[in-house]
């Protein structure tokens, strides 16, 4: 692989901005300087005048050639990841999510043979857990493994009788999770409920889109994440809220982080820009493919007000949720709006969107911009600095981005395979001009030159002290107090060490800590 050297751009950092050349080789970046000079017919030259040079984007929530709701999602591993990599996201986490009653290994093992001969760029993957039991409980310490490379399981509070988990499930999966040392991802909507509203709904004679919105009102996404808030702290385990789509869902979390907990908020794409009053349109098409679980904000000031709270740190990084089906694998649900395949796209377009509604309004900086769209992913899947960062020994996932050149979305130009565009006719300031991809350019002058499997399968490793390090502090603040009646020691106890989290897993696996073992004495 030939070597590029990328002049005279601003390198954009989550904590800096500069000016400086980038010299890549081999897939990776070899050196960052205010000037690089080298005068070699092997090295290509990228003038990136005027321009930006930032870490590829990390979209950390994509649904791949997902069955679901009796489809698939036409973005497969191939499409999907192309259209990432023409709109600058050279890395996807994508859900691995078994029907009811599968075991989690034999799903991930679907998806890995799904995805690796057809990925153009890295992927990582995270793991639904759709049915609880032992077997369940202990094939997720399995999945934690290096060779299996999980570091992340989602549960879903919602879609009862498919992929809904109940409390008492959730909570001991939310407990094994924290043994494990892997985040807790949740879908948060009260099922129960919802389920409820859609018979009542379905029964009054409103089958059409309108009734996806009226049967999941912002309250019941509000009351369960911070439900799940509660139930996470209870248990001791970071949670990560994906797709927060409503104010009162995003203030549950803050509200959950004043108090001390490790929790993480991802609004998605379609979340920040649009709002819900598409699904009372006349044509039921234009309706039908804005249906997606929690559904978009009825309030129109929510895109807003999310943004925001991106901009000021009480939301951490955005992802899509990426999960494409056609208009005609929408009409499924022509009679029944619960039928409608749940999912929208925007793995193309998250970063010109961010950019447009973020950082051109002036809300996020260029480098809040990097954070939430790159860095923030990498160091909560811990694979930061490989990922996320312009510096030396990262992997040369790198955009030149031009923060001028505007462009207008359509589904007549994007690289996805359905056959709309949830964001069509928007013009979008911020540009990816070229992606490279692994050292390789993989999109340039609006043409993309991929290669069906180039990407690489990501293990995410667990115990990631950028989640995790707080966890044996609170552990041990919150232990049993027993009183002393003559039938036990009484608490507290004499001072115990408490061993870091790197350590004790480590130990598990019979290996060293890097950096060698510490501890902490209480
Ligand atoms: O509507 C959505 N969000 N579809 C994908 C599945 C999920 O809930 O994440
Ligand atoms: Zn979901
Ligand atoms: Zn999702």
């Amino acid at each position: 692989m030939s070597a590029i050297l990328i002049k005279n751009g601003t390198v954009v950092n989550e904590d800096s901005m500069a000016r400086a050349d980038v010299l890549i080789q081999e897939g990776v970046i070899v050196d960052v300087q205010p000037s690089i000079s080298i005068d070699s017919p092997d090295v290509r030259v990228i003038d990136a005048t005027n321009k930006m040079v930032i870490p590829g984007g990390i979209d950390p929530h994509t649904h791949l050639q997902f069955p679901f709701m009796g489809q698939v999602a036409v973005d497969d591993f191939y499409k999907g990841t192309q259209a990432a990599l023409a709109g600058g996201t050279t890395m996807v986490i994508d859900f691995v999510v078994g029907q009811k009653g599968t075991l989690p290994l034999d799903s991930w093992r679907q998806w890995r043979e799904w995805a690796d001969p057809k990925v153009c760029c890295d992927y990582g993957l995270s793991v639904a857990i759709t049915s609880w039991s032992p077997e369940v409980a202990a094939q997720m310490a399995e999945l934690t493994r290096p060779e299996y490379g999980i570091n992340s399981f989602k549960f879903f509070m919602a879609y009862k009788e498919a992929l809904m988990v109940n409390d008492d499930e959730f909570y001991e999966g939310l407990q094994v999770c924290a043994k494990i040392g892997a985040l807790a991802r949740v879908h948060a909507e009260n099922g129960h409920v919802i389920h409820s509203k859609q018979k009542e709904l379905l029964s009054q004679g409103i089958t059409g889109p309108e009734g996806h919105t009226q049967s999941r009102p912002e309250e019941l996404e509000a009351e369960a994440t911070n439900r799940a808030c509660v139930l996470a702290a209870q248990a001791n385990c970071p949670l990560y809220v994906v797709h927060v789509m409503s104010k009162n869902a995003a203030r549950a979390i803050a509200y959950h982080r004043q108090k001390g907990h490790v929790v993480f908020g991802e609004p998605i794409a379609a979340g920040l820009v649009l709002d819900g009053s598409g699904y009372y349109d006349r044509d039921w098409s234009k309706a039908a493919a804005l249906v997606m679980s929690p559904p978009l904000s009825r309030d129109p000031s929510t895109p807003t007000a999310l943004m925001d709270l991106l901009a000021c740190g009480q939301l951490h990084l955005t992802g899509t949720d990426n999960c494409t089906f056609t208009c005609e694998q929408k009409k499924r649900g022509m009679n029944d709006f619960t039928k409608i395949p749940n999912g929208v796209n925007g793995l193309e377009d998250r970063m010109s969107l961010i950019w447009e509604k973020g950082v051109h309004t002036g809300k996020l900086d260029p480098m809040r911009f990097v954070s939430v769209t790159s860095t923030a992913a990498a160091k909560i899947f811990n694979c930061y600095p490989r990922k996320g960062k312009i510096a030396r020994g990262s992997d040369a996932d790198v955009v030149i981005w031009d923060p001028n050149r505007t462009r207008v979305i359509s589904a007549a130009t994007h690289h996805h395979a359905n056959d709309y565009n949830v964001f069509e006719g928007m013009t979008v300031h911020g540009v990816a001009e070229i992606t490279i991809c692994k050292g390789k350019v993989v999109w340039e002058n609006g043409q993309l030159n991929v290669e069906q499997g180039f990407g690489k399968y990501v293990p995410l490793m667990p115990f990631n002290n950028y989640v995790f390090a707080s966890i044996p502090f609170k552990q041990q603040m919150s232990r049993p107090i027993c009183v002393s009646r003559g039938d036990c020691q009484e608490t507290p106890v004499e001072p115990t060490t408490v061993e870091t989290t790197a350590e004790v897993n480590y130990a598990r696996r019979g290996q060293q800590p890097a950096g060698g073992a510490s501890s902490i004495v209480f």
